[in-house]
């Protein structure tokens, strides 16, 4: 059997966290801090609502960075302890929080930070917090009111009880076993042949296991069952249970494989689904294809670099049809090198050819004031290696870029925080650490690959990871940029908190990224400015105006749906502002193996969830970042990066955003203008489950009759009139682009 899938696994829904008591709803919220908020006495009756599972941030405390705390007042029943099978120890799961938190009960302090050592200061924000008590501790107030109280400190950006699970259980038996689906990958064969292998494995140095595994797919849309396997299962803490099945699919789409494991003892179940991933994008062909955007800006007299985007069997031979004067092209790798003395617009020919034939594309190259006239496609370090990012990692990077993604457009390598030393030089110059031996051999090395290089930093005396940032040294830090051959700085907002005045004008807001856009404008080099502010200010309102190429919209995205659908179906509101050069970010992308720091692990979203965000980010011209270390790109995260139909809606030279069209029973449609006149469509599911639709074209001020394409297949629909109709599986997406045939 094939393996098409190095490494994939997505749990999507997890019932392990067995609840006895929900405590989803009924939380009192207030900024600040005060001992007296975790008495049980304490009257908390004019605190304000707040919902958890999602930030403070989108609840009206726009920007609140500090401490708060959150009270709920719950009945924990003693008769929640008969069903147990095990009368040992209740746990609270208290969800994720960000950044730390400290969990009182009825006034006593249970734990801090999901039970870590150190400071609330020092939170974990991606933990799930759990902690837990004997049943016999006297601190429960069983049958009576019990008081939770969450004292909870932010440090920037979004913050509070904004994800996860939460409930209060009785710890059972079942408590100690794992369904191990991330161990293994799906593997996959001809005819939609599918096998999987899964592990049982206890947790308990006491406890034997035995019961029943049973295994089910089902089609998200229909509902139906289409296999289904039981099989005995024995094991315990040295002795895990192995299982591998195998199934054939109907079709190449979304299913959902659930694994529910039966306690013989107690009876108890348990249950973790995981969607099977599916590949739509059609394989790359060996003809000649010229893909990346149409458009090209330089400064001019600043130094050039191009590399011809292009797929197709190798070797390809480049060449530039009017190249204008100062420009030359390197035949054998496509890159265009050199730079332009006069302003205007100069309309070129690419032509790439190989054994198989030859390829053409119209393309300008705008020498103006405007760079990145389309938004930047590239990588950058933060979402997989946080501060742990290095040299080699940077490196290893570069070199997947170059070899399996720069043909479809890929650019950009960014080294986001963690390269600083502890000391700037004795002259003020800032030095990269030990684990940056050389940027300048760095960026020859990405250069070499026709890549270009970026860089982080901060406004203030430190970064948002503590390392220097360029407060006062901003003329020095551009010059070394440019020094080194950077093309791209991020400037992130952080200790710059403690430098601008507590509600800072908007006069202040500009003044950090106005001083360093000036700082790099001295420096000849076209510089990418990317401001990470998270949307203070209605940044998208005048990032254009001081020189930003893009500016972040809102707080950091993660790996879960609640992040990713908060951020992505909140950008209507900066959409109008997009424009060639100046675009929202709605930050980077979360597909692929992800961590923030130095242990990695599969996307925790589900495939329909990963095509929802590369389709939505196209949809709103983000740049596009990719977030998942490059060394280990499987076959769905390629399939994700690689579709040029769908880059193609992202680097449309109009540079307009999607604007949300339409909305009703949790389907959005999003709907962007393309230089051509068609539209791309976006239709999303963002139902829990999966929905049949009927969307009609007088809803999307579009004519009656419309010819559809879908981007991720590239296939042909047909003719529609008046509507189209299709069911969508949970938070999935169909893209669709309409063509200007005459019909
Ligand atoms: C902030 C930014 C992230 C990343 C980190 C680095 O959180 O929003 O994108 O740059 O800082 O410390």
């Amino acid at each position: 059997m094939k393996i098409l899938f190095a490494t994939f696994f997505l749990i999507i829904s997890l019932s392990l966290f067995s609840q006895d008591i929900s405590i989803n709803n009924g939380w009192k919220f207030k900024t600040g801090d005060s001992a007296v908020f975790a008495s049980s006495n304490f009257n908390d009756n004019d605190w304000a609502p707040i919902k958890i599972g999602q930030s403070w941030e989108s609840q009206g405390y726009e920007n609140y960075d500090g401490f708060s705390w959150y009270r709920l007042h719950v009945i924990i029943p003693s008769s929640i302890k008969d069903k147990a099978f095990l009368k040992e120890r209740i746990r609270f799961d208290l969800g994720k929080i960000d950044d730390g938190d400290e969990f009182y009960l009825n006034g006593n302090l249970i734990g801090r930070n999901g039970g870590r050592p150190g400071s609330i200061k020092s939170g974990q924000y991606d933990a799930q917090r759990a902690y837990t008590l004997l049943l016999n501790d006297t601190r429960i107030l069983w049958d009576k009111e019990n008081v939770i109280a969450v004292r909870v400190w932010d440090g920037g950006g979004d913050g509070g009880m904004y994800d996860g699970k939460y409930g209060i259980s009785i710890m059972d038996v079942t408590d100690y076993v794992n369904i191990n689906t991330s161990d293994n990958n799906f593997e996959f064969g001809e005819n939609k042949k599918m096998a999987k292998k899964i592990l049982l494995q206890s947790t308990s140095d006491k406890y034997d296991f035995n019961g029943k595994l049973r295994i089910t797919i089902t089609d998200p849309v229909s509902d139906s069952v289409i296999f289904k396997q039981t099989i005995g299962t024995d094991f315990a803490k040295d002795r895990p249970f192995e299982y591998t099945y195998k199934a054939t699919l109907p079709d190449n789409r979304s299913y959902v494989a659930t694994y529910s494991f039966t306690e013989n003892r107690s009876g108890k179940e348990i249950a973790v689904s995981e969607s099977i991933p599916f590949v739509l994008t059609p394989k790359t062909a060996a003809t000649v294809k010229i893909n990346g955007p149409n458009i090209f800006g330089v400064r001019p007299n600043a130094p050039l670099q191009y590399a011809i985007p292009a797929t197709g069997a190798r070797p390809l031979v480049y060449d530039v049809i009017n190249l204008p004067n100062g420009l030359k092209i390197d035949k054998q790798t496509g890159i265009i090198t050199g730079s332009l003395t006069s302003k205007g617009d100069y309309k070129v020919r690419l032509v790439v050819k190989n054994k198989l034939g030859s390829a053409t594309k119209s393309f300008t190259i705008a020498c103006g004031n405007t760079i990145g006239l389309t938004p930047a496609l590239g990588w950058n370090s933060w979402n997989c290696w946080g501060l742990s990012v290095s040299d080699e990692k940077v490196k290893a990077s570069a070199k997947q870029m170059f070899e399996k993604l720069a043909g479809h457009g890929w650019t950009y390598i960014n080294i986001d925080d963690g390269w600083e030393d502890a000391n700037r030089a004795a002259s003020g110059e800032i030095v990269a650490n030990k684990k940056f031996p050389d940027m300048k051999s760095l960026s020859n090395y990405v250069h070499g690959l026709g890549l270009k290089l970026g860089i982080y930093s901060s406004p203030g005396p430190r970064t948002c990871g503590g390392y220097l940032g360029s407060y006062q040294h901003e003329e020095q830090d551009a010059k070394t940029y440019g020094d080194w051959g950077i093309d791209y700085v991020k400037y992130d907002w952080c200790s710059y908190g403690n430098i601008a005045p507590k509600n800072p004008s908007l006069d202040e807001y500009k003044k950090p990224y106005t001083l360093m856009r000036e700082a790099l404008n001295k420096v000849n080099r076209d510089i990418m400015f990317s401001f990470c502010q998270y949307g203070m200010g209605d940044v998208w309102k005048w990032g254009a105006e001081i020189g930003g190429n893009s500016w972040r919209t809102t707080g950091d995205i993660n790996d879960s749906w609640g992040s990713l659908s908060g951020i992505g179906f909140s950008q209507d509101k900066p959409a109008p502002y997009a424009q060639p050069g100046h675009f929202n970010d709605p930050d980077m992308l979360v597909v692929g193996k992800v961590g923030w720091g130095p242990s990695l692990h599969n996307s925790r979203l589900t495939p329909d969830e990963q095509y929802t965000h590369i389709s939505l980010w196209c949809l709103l011209s983000s740049p596009l970042l990719i977030g998942c270390d490059m060394s280990q790109l499987d076959d769905f995260t390629l399939n994700l990066l690689t579709n040029d139909e769908v880059l193609a809606i992202d680097q449309d030279g109009l540079g307009k955003s999607a604007r949300k069209i339409f909305e009703k029973d949790n389907i959005q449609v999003w709907v962007k203008p393309l230089e051509d006149g068609n539209k791309a469509i976006g239709i999303f599911n963002l139902n829990d489950k999966a929905q049949k639709t009927t969307i009609n074209f007088s809803d999307l001020k579009l004519s009656s009759q419309l010819r559809l394409r879908d981007l991720w297949r590239q296939k042909d629909l047909g003719v529609f009139k008046k509507s189209f109709s299709i069911a969508i599986p949970s938070h999935g997406v169909v893209l669709l682009k309409t063509h200007a045939e005459k019909m």
